[in-house]
């Protein structure tokens, strides 16, 4: 049993990376990760090129992701939300699946899982629920294609002005945006998943669920 991890997040060892990893670690079995910006994905253009070929006509990286996935027992998605939503990349890879769709659901059947990293805090009621955006993002796409959605994890992230150097004093300031007027590069912090027990715990319940799945 082989479950596929991918990551859409560009940042090396970032949180959706060590998240999806933790995902990955706790199903006990053979896992393989990949990250989508070693890779050329681009967005389906909607052709149907691949209906009776199950195989995509644009010459890039989808063909063989698309390859991987359908090897895969499992697959865990993960993903991060620049405004509020699934990242491009990471749903230009789910777009680039539809070839194992026609006349034969490659997929169906499958357990899948989520993994979203947002910055937003979910408190904030004031902002689009940003998580709830990107879960929702790969919830559909496993339904639509017959998949057993086991569930997702979420997981915050950063607010990319924390590391760009004007922080609070821009006046586009994302940290402001999103925790308020008087809050500060300081006041907000680094956000990893080593400080997150509660997520490394909800991480290793879902690995678990994953691996329960796929059982006999
Ligand atoms: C262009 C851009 C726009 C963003 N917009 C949002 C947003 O609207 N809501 C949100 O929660 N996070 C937003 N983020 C923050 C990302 O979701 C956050 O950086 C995420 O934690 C990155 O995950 P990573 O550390 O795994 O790469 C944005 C990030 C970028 C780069």
């Amino acid at each position: 049993m082989k479950v596929l991890g991918v990551s859409g997040s560009p940042i090396k060892n970032s949180n959706t990376d060590k998240a999806l990893r933790a995902v990955l670690d706790a199903t006990g079995l053979e896992t393989e990760f990949v990250k989508l910006i070693d890779y050329t994905v681009a967005p389906c253009k909607a052709c149907l090129g691949c209906v009776k070929t199950n195989r995509c006509v644009i010459e890039d990286d989808g063909i063989f992701l698309a390859e991987k996935a359908r090897e895969a027992n499992a697959l865990v998605v993960a993903g991060f939300t620049p405004y509020s939503t699934l990242d491009a990349r990471t749903k230009a890879f789910l777009e680039r699946l539809y070839p194992l769709r026609h006349n034969q659901g490659f997929m169906a059947g499958k357990p899948g899982a989520a993994v979203i990293t947002s910055a937003v805090p979910e408190d904030n009621k004031e902002l689009p629920p940003a998580a709830e955006m990107g879960v929702n993002a790969v919830m559909f796409y496993m339904m639509e294609e017959g998949m057993q959605f086991i569930g997702a994890l979420k997981i915050q992230g950063n607010v990319p002005c924390v590391r760009c150097g004007f922080g609070d004093q821009c006046k586009m300031s994302g940290i402001k945006m999103m925790y308020g007027p008087t809050a500060t590069v300081d006041s907000v912090g680094i956000k990893d998943p080593e400080s997150q027990p509660l997520s490394l715990d909800a991480a290793r319940e879902l690995g678990r669920k994953l691996a329960d799945a796929l059982k006999p």
